[in-house]
């Protein structure tokens, strides 16, 4: 395994880890996982790149998503801000604690409920620890 690679900044796709997920899932029982492939989606209704998750109606689901982490973060925050809208849906984010970020503040500072991570994840269930610190965002 390319380790310099798999915890490099370049990277976008970090797995959440099986047991944080279960953690979450045992409080939430999430429906739907919009960005996926079919080797890592974590809800049997999921959409991956081809499909298109961000263009799908995420209305009625309780949503657990766990976005790529390149530029297009904040279209997935944003996305996620709006669907939360509908009473009936609630998405749940694990995202990269960018305080800074105008995402961050358009549709999370006062927006939502953010959980603070304390220490570092293990993406992908690897040995190493993420060069980034992160949160959990709640839009109900
Ligand atoms: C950070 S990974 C999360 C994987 C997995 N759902 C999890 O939580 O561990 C982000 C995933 O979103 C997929 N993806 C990228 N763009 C997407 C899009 N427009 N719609 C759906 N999935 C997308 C990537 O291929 C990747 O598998």
């Amino acid at each position: 395994m390319n380790t310099a690679a798999m915890f490099s900044s370049k990277k976008t796709d970090w797995e959440t880890p099986q047991d944080f997920f279960v953690r979450l899932d045992e409080e939430f029982h999430f429906t739907l996982d919009p960005a996926a492939s079919d080797e890592n989606h974590k809800c049997h209704r999921y959409y991956t790149k081809e499909r298109d998750g961000l263009k799908r109606d995420w209305q009625g689901e309780t949503v657990f998503c766990n976005p790529p982490y390149g530029r297009e973060i904040g279209h997935w925050v944003k996305k996620g801000h709006m669907e939360a809208h509908d009473e009936k849906t609630t998405v749940v984010m694990l995202l990269p604690a960018r305080t800074d970020t105008k995402w961050f503040h358009d549709h999370i500072y006062g927006k939502a409920e953010i959980r603070f991570i304390k220490g570092r994840l293990k993406f992908g269930n690897g040995k190493g620890s993420a060069p980034f610190p992160s949160m959990v965002v709640i839009w109900r």
